[in-house]
């Protein structure tokens, strides 16, 4: 990445790590709002959810490492983790599709984007994941879950017609239930390797005969 467009991403991760602080108070505002019926994504509109910037630095390096050039992402709120993508496939000439169910957020990201210069790298889809990757025609290199948990499932088998033997799947918040009902279910099927990291927060699913 041309050094001047990494000053810009940088400063981009910096401002959006700092807004980010305020995540714990507005979490609890979305959780109230919630007291009366199931916690919706609508209720977490202005809270970011990212992941750490060590996650981030590890996706970047996932990437490089293994000339990764076809990412898609599930779940991008105010793309904290698509950043990290980006600086990825920067260096290997790849390509990001992102989702988002949330407008506003999605439409924050890609403002984020463009701050950052690397909107030509990432393409925001607005909507339900299982809408807007409905169809999905290309292989997939990488595909990062980081939205609603429940949705893991159906949307691993929806797309696994579009991984390889080389496919990383890497899964965040992969300590919650559902995330464990998903991870037990692939791992029952016999061909997946999973691999825990960051405390177990963090699964690294990949096809067991290369
Ligand atoms: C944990 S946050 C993503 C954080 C982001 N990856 C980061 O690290 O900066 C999860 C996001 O998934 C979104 N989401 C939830 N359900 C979704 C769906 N069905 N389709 C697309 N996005 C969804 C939520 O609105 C939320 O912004």
């Amino acid at each position: 990445m041309p050094s001047t467009q990494a000053t810009k991403v940088e400063a981009t991760l910096n401002a959006l790590f700092k807004d980010s602080r305020l995540d714990k108070i507005k979490m609890m505002k979305g959780a109230a709002k919630s007291m009366f019926r199931p916690i919706q994504p609508i209720d977490f509109e202005h809270v970011y959810l990212s992941i750490s910037s060590e996650q981030g630095e590890d996706l970047t390096r996932l990437i490089v490492q293994n000339d990764i050039k076809q990412v898609v992402e599930f779940g991008t709120s105010f793309g904290i983790s698509t950043l990290y993508l980006a600086q990825g496939v920067s260096e290997t000439g790849g390509s990001i599709i992102t989702t988002e169910l949330i407008a506003s957020k999605a439409n924050k990201a890609i403002e984020n984007f463009k701050k950052a210069g690397v909107n030509d790298l990432i393409e925001v889809r607005i909507g339900d994941a299982m809408e807007t990757l409905k169809g999905h025609q290309d292989p997939i290199d990488l595909l990062l879950l980081d939205g609603w948990k429940d949705l893991y499932m159906p949307l691993f088998n929806m797309l696994e017609p579009n991984f390889h033997n080389d496919t990383y799947i890497y899964v965040d918040n992969a300590n919650m239930s559902d995330s464990q009902v998903f991870l037990n279910s692939i791992a029952k099927s016999g061909k997946y390797a999973i691999q825990f990291m960051f405390g177990g927060s963090v699964a690294l699913v990949t096809y067991k005969l290369k």
